[in-house]
Formats: C-alpha cells, structure tokens, sequence
C-alpha cells in the first residue's frame, strides 16, 4: 500500500476527485479559501456532459468535441472523455449530487454544437453548486484527506535532484508554511481573473501557469482563451452568467432595436459554437447596436423556478428577466490551454501533476465543447489519481523556497483591462505588442508575479498564433491555417517573444 503523503492544491471539482479517488493514500488539500468558495465549479450552471439519451453513444459526444475543437482536439483523449462520462455521472449520482431525472430517465439539456441533448443538470442552472456540495460532504467524510483551508500554495518546491518536492503555502494565518510531498498536484482551476470581464473568481489568474512553468513545465495552448458570449452586463466583477441552455430552450440573441442577429451570422443561429457567437456578441456592442438575450417567450415565468441563478442574478442588476431581455456581453471563462499533461495528468516534470482546467491534455483543442468542463476535471482527476495510487516515494531535497512577487491589486487591475482589450475575443498583432510591453514594464517593477507569468504564456502564444482558430481571432489573419499545430512553450521561449512592431505600453499606473 502506498503510504506517503501527496499534496493536491485546489479544491473545485478536479482537486477533489483527484483527492477522493487517490485513496488510500494520503492527501493533503490545499484550498485558499473555505471548501466551496473561490472555485469556478460552484458557479458553473449548465451542467455536464455524457452520452446518457437513447439516442446517443460516446462515439457521438467525441466527435463533437473533436469538431468544436477545431483540429487540435487530441482524438484520444476526447474519446477518453465521451466513453469515461456515463460512468462519472452514475458514480455522482451515487454521491449525491442531485442531477435531474424525468420518468426515470436522465433529464438532459441541449447546448451548443451537441448534435444531442447531452448535458446532465441539477435544478436548472444548479449544477455546479449542487455538484461540489456533494463532494465537499464526501472529502469531509473521507479519513485519507487532510484539509487545510485558507492554505494557498505559493510556489512549488524545487527538488535538488530536479522536479518537485512539495509547496510553498501561505497558511490561513498568512505565514508561510513548506509541505514536501513526492508529488503534487495542481488543481487551481482558471486564468479569467487575469480578465476585466471574467465568469469566474478574479482570484483565479493562472497561477498554476506560473508555478508549473518555473519548474520546467511546458505550457500548451495557452492563447486560447474561451470567452463566454452570455454574461450579464450588469457591471458585477466577476460577471454573472447567463447558461448556454437559455438559447438550448430557445432564448434568442436580440439587438437594441429587437431584431435577431444570429440568424445571419450561422446556420446554427444561437446554437452555433460558442466562439461564432461570443465574436457576433462582441461585434453586436462595437457597432454600438447592443447584445440581448431574450428568454421572455421561451422560458417567461417559469424563470424563478428554472434558471433560479440567472433570474437571481438579472434581478439583483435591476432586469427582470420574465419581462425584458437581458443585456449580455463576452466574458473570459475557461482556459483550454494549460500545463501541458499526459493522458494521467503527469506533466513531465517528476513529482509534479496537473488536473482540470490548468491542465491541458488537449482534450478541447482550440474551443472547448459546452458543459465539457466538469467532465474533465472528473475524468482525468480520476486518472491521476489511479496513478498516483502507484506513484513510488522519491528522495527529497528540497531547495530553499522564496514566495513569488506580489502584484499590486492597481497594477493588476490595469492588467486585467489590457488583457480584455488587447487579448480579448479578437487580438491583433499591434494590440498584442501592447500588451507584451506592458507586461514587460510591469515585471521591471514588480518582478516576475505569477499573474504577469501567466498572461505572458497568453500573449506570446496568441502573437506565435498567425491564423484564427477555434477560440483565437486574430482581425490581422482572420482565416485558419491548413495545418492545425499546438503551441507548447517553456518560460524561456515565452520571454524570448518579444514585441515584433514598435509598441510602447500605453500603459500608466
Ligand atoms: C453554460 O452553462 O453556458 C456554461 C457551460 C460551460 O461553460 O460549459
């Protein structure tokens, strides 16, 4: 039986089914704030997907992942995914999370670019919350997990025979705390943080990214960025979300005047892939001829009831959404570019793992698949965890650790609008040089911050990118390449991008 201690760092779904299945060896999970708070799972409405109808089959639910992804979908490990995803919502289930039946069969909602009604949800637009409260109750009940919250982890540990030997944390006290372990696994979730209009917690701002890349790890794909065209413009930072099972039902994207725009934008109208839509949305405001989405006929007074989080949330932002359409706009929400993993979650670099969404097995290539999300982080945390069970200890010298800088909540406010403007739902070669130098000016001052880290893996990958993609518009090269090719940089090959036009930053604190 393998008896040492290994360290899982996040505590949204991935990091706890990684913990949950890892048993029985021992974990300790890290989670920056109480159990639940600070994931972007908890927020997460529509649900998940698994080939669950009578009409469907995993073969069915891979090939849509595969053709959302836009060439760079690793087919196996889509298939993977779509056979692996049943199974995860039975075993859920099991759990307690409450997910829908209707007659005894599985309810299950339509989403974008799903050829069919796949994706398994919990009261509405509940899924997430009602997922991870199933989870937290089972990892409080589970004697092989050690749970620190209000623990941070601050950077890894270098091993002095190479690879990883632990964390760095910040504890609930602030001091700082190292934990050796021979392995570690990142599970801290997104980079939309690094966004001024994000779906997910500001906090999340690629940390992982940075952690994992000062060890040596490759970082893949890391341009593209998902933005989600349906968040409330309600002026709340995060935005919140409006679910893609809204236009599954059969809301409808409306201009200012109340005229549908969709319709001569895709055949597949608001259900086209969600980058179509979030770039007709983004296009909508430019031109100043406003975003809605209308779910009056479609969904009316059954709202309270049936997207209780959405209606919630419109209603906070003075919108009653039984009455009017709400106005939406393009926000950053998930990442599908990340750590670069095997198929197991291993990274390459010994001792050290990723699961989720800061991990990247290339399973949503350029454009991730509706409600994709969460199946992930339960398919391949259950992976890693099959063979973390097997993992041999490592002799550890670890060496002396210093925290990482610190960003300035100014600066990285001013970050986050350069990153929307310059790296947001259609980039170009001048505003991505903007945003390069800016980054470079901002890390003369303040040193190498994990959050300038990450969106310098964003900007030097979307700059590298010379073509459209999936969830990557470059206005400069807006058609795709023939060859679909992924982007995998080190630290060292992300700083020896550099800005190709003259770009100062214009960029004042
Ligand atoms: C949504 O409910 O629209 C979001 C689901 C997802 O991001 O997969």
């Amino acid at each position: 039986m393998v008896t040492h201690p290994l360290i899982i760092a996040g505590a949204g779904i991935a990091g706890l089914w990684t913990a949950l299945h890892a048993a029985p060896r021992p974990v300790v999970l890290l989670t920056g704030g109480r159990l639940g708070e600070g994931a972007s799972t908890a927020w997460a409405q529509g649900g998940v997907a698994a080939a669950l109808g009578g009409d469907d089959a995993p073969a069915l639910h891979a090939e849509d992942t595969i053709a959302a992804g836009a060439g760079l979908v690793d087919e196996d490990a889509a298939r993977l995914l779509a056979e692996a995803g049943p199974r995860e919502i039975e075993d859920l289930f099991a759990l307690g999370a409450p997910f829908e039946k209707a007659g005894g069969a599985w309810a299950l909602s339509r989403e974008a670019a799903h050829s069919r009604a796949r994706v398994a949800r919990v009261k509405g637009d509940q899924a997430g919350a009602g997922i991870l409260a199933a989870l937290i109750r089972a990892v409080k009940a589970a004697p092989h997990i050690d749970i620190r919250e209000g623990w941070r982890a601050e950077t890894l540990l270098r091993d002095a025979n190479g690879g990883c030997a632990g964390v760095l944390a910040r504890d609930a006290d602030g001091g700082l705390q190292r934990i050796e372990a021979s392995d570690t696994v990142l599970a801290t979730g997104s980079l939309g943080g690094l966004y001024a209009v994000t779906t997910t917690p500001w906090t999340s701002q690629g940390q992982a990214l940075a952690m994992a890349a000062e060890l040596g790890a490759v970082i893949r794909d890391p341009e593209f960025v998902q933005f989600h065209p349906t968040a409330i413009d309600i002026g709340r930072d995060p935005a919140p979300l409006a679910t893609e099972a809204l236009r599954g039902e059969g809301a409808t994207l409306i201009d200012a005047k109340g005229r549908r725009f969709m319709k001569s934008v895709h055949a597949d109208a608001e259900l086209a892939p969600r980058d179509v839509v979030a770039r007709a949305v983004h296009r909508q405001i430019k031109r100043g001829e406003g975003a809605l989405l209308d779910a009056r006929a479609a969904v009316g007074e059954a709202f309270p009831d049936r997207f209780p989080a959405v209606f919630a949330a419109a209603m906070s932002g003075g919108i009653d959404p039984r009455r009017a359409p709400i106005p939406v706009a393009p926000a950053a929400h998930y990442h599908m570019g990340g750590i670069a993993t095997d198929l197991d979650g291993f990274t390459g670099v010994p001792g050290l793992w990723a699961v989720g969404e800061c991990a990247c097995t290339g399973v949503h290539g350029a454009n991730r698949l509706a409600s994709n999300s969460l199946l992930d982080g339960l398919v391949f945390g259950r992976r890693a965890a099959q063979a973390l069970r097997e993992a041999a200890p490592r002799p550890l010298e670890p060496l002396e650790p210093s925290a990482p800088p610190v960003l300035p909540a100014p600066a990285l406010q001013r970050l986050r609008q350069v990153m929307a403007l310059d790296a947001g739902v259609e980039r170009d070669a001048a505003g991505l040089s903007r945003l390069l130098a800016a980054i470079d000016q901002l890390e003369e001052r303040y040193g190498p911050a994990p959050a300038l880290i990450a969106a310098r893996f964003v900007a030097a990958g979307a700059l590298k990118r010379t073509e459209s993609r999936g969830g990557h518009f470059r206005s400069d090269f807006p058609a795709r390449s023939e060859r679909a090719v992924s982007t995998r940089l080190t630290l060292d090959d992300a700083r020896a991008v550099t800005v190709p036009t003259p770009a100062k930053a214009e960029f004042a604190e």
